[in-house]
């Protein structure tokens, strides 16, 4: 008797607190562009996983639309439990709206209708189809105050119709801050992270690079996670992928980057097929640690940093051999913008660049707080560093001219903008 109560009350537990209700549901690029993944979690393993699709508005389970079954997997850790659940949608057309939804088909639990819109499949050329994209590092869940990442994701929010897919770089959850060491991860923080970006990341592609802070219990959460379209989501953290015709490479300062590595040979080969192919195109690169930043702090601090020095060493000369255009990143928690800079020399102007231009963003609003201290202002430095919360949007305006913009999250205003033109170098 005492055995089946217990049964019973366990089982109540289980029935009440493990569900199969997807949630936190996000979607990315994969290597072809006619696809977007999508990507949940559950508790409990669905047991029958299924996106469903189309570009009519449809209600699941009424309406016969497109099915993709997903694959369940496991968390493969001491530390947390549940279920990333994903799917690829297949055989998207181009510049369409497509909505969709994900559940589980027998017991037919669907989250409400999303939708998303592709861009231009396989744009040739020097072309571009103009867009815009959002960006911003070092966010997190439950920073203090009007700026913090609340105001991160609902600032994005209003603005993601005119958004083509965002960019986030690095220091995601923060969610081994409440550990003493960086190895271990904490799944309540991790949840609570991407239930509150589902708005953003249900309708916009979100895209990720690993920063310090998502590196714990080997990155098997952060890659199960954020199932980007890298060669081998298993082991590796680096990518690339192209839109409307500029392309866009995702590297890992987390992971040795030294000369003769494997991230640095990616790097090498990846940027080389892109651009002896495409000598026009803009070349978009983004990691979590800056090259160039100015508040005062170790990583920002060349002569004191040996990590910083190696990271500079081994990968500044790719960027100005294979003429990368933009290099984006956070770490630091303020945003600065360089002058087309190489070697710590400026290099050109931004109307004529002659080196890479570098932008940090680790903006997004989280519970550390942001960096107050300057360095003196250095001879690379546009002059331009903030300290305010916000975020970046990139605009590709034609094949020679982009714009960049920061808006502050406490009004959700564009406070600095500056119109680039493509540089030959
Ligand atoms: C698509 O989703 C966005 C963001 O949730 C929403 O603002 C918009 O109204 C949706 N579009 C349609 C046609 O339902
Ligand atoms: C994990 O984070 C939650 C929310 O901040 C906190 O309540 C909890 O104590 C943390 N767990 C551990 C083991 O640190
Ligand atoms: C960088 O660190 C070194 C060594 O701690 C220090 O001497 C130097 O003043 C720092 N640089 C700046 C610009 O503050
Ligand atoms: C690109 O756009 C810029 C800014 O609107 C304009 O000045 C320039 O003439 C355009 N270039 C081409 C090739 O269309
Ligand atoms: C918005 O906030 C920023 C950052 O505090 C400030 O510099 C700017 O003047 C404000 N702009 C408007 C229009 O309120
Ligand atoms: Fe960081």
């Amino acid at each position: 008797m005492k055995l089946f109560i217990t049964i019973f009350i366990l089982s109540i537990i289980i029935n009440c607190c493990f569900s199969i209700i997807p949630t936190s549901v996000r979607l990315a690029f994969t290597k072809n562009q006619d696809e977007v993944r999508a990507t949940w979690w559950t508790d409990e393993a669905m047991d029958s996983p299924i996106v469903l699709f189309s570009s009519e508005l449809f209600i699941p389970e009424q309406d016969s639309v497109n099915g993709i079954e997903a694959t369940v997997m496991d968390y493969d850790t001491l530390g947390f439990h549940g279920h990333p659940t994903t799917a690829i949608l297949t055989g998207l057309q181009e510049m369409t709206q497509y909505f969709y939804c994900v559940g589980n088909k027998h017991s037919g639990e669907y989250t409400p209708v999303y939708n998303f819109t592709t861009g231009k499949i396989n744009q040739v050329g020097g072309e571009i189809t103009p867009f815009t994209f959002s960006i911003f590092g070092d966010m997190g869940y439950g920073g203090k105050g009007l700026d913090s990442d609340f105001y991160t994701v609902a600032n994005l929010n209003e603005r993601s119709n005119d958004l083509a897919f965002n960019i986030h770089v690095g220091d995601i959850a923060y969610a081994d801050e409440t550990w003493q060491t960086v190895i271990n991860g904490n799944q309540t923080i991790w949840n609570q992270f991407l239930d509150s970006i589902n708005p953003v990341s249900s309708h916009l592609i979100y895209m990720t690079c690993p920063g310090n802070h998502d590196i714990f219990y080997d990155l098997s959460v952060y890659r199960r996670t954020w199932l980007m379209p890298t060669d081998d989501s298993d082991k590796v953290s680096w990518y690339s992928f192209d839109y409307n015709g500029v392309h866009f490479v995702g590297i890992s300062s987390e992971h040795d980057f030294l000369p003769l590595s494997p991230q640095h040979t990616w790097i090498e080969n990846d940027l080389n097929n892109f651009r002896s192919k495409n000598p026009d195109n803009f070349i978009v690169m983004f990691a979590h640690r800056p090259f160039y930043c100015s508040t005062v702090w170790n990583w920002c601090n060349t002569t004191e940093d040996y990590l910083k020095k190696a990271f500079v060493y081994s990968l500044e000369n790719l960027l100005y051999k294979y003429n990368v255009d933009m290099f984006i990143s956070g770490h630091t928690h303020s945003s600065e913008r360089t002058l087309p800079t190489y070697n710590g020399q400026p290099m050109g102007t931004y109307s004529n660049p002659k080196a890479t231009i570098h932008i940090t963003v680790g903006t997004g609003g989280n519970s550390e707080g942001n960096q107050h201290h300057w360095y003196p202002q250095p001879v690379w430095s546009s002059g331009y560093r903030i300290s305010d919360n916000g975020f970046g949007l990139m605009n590709f305006i034609n094949s020679t001219t982009l714009s960049w913009q920061f808006v502050a999250n406490i009004n959700n205003t564009i406070i600095d903008e500056i119109f680039i033109t493509k540089g030959q170098f």
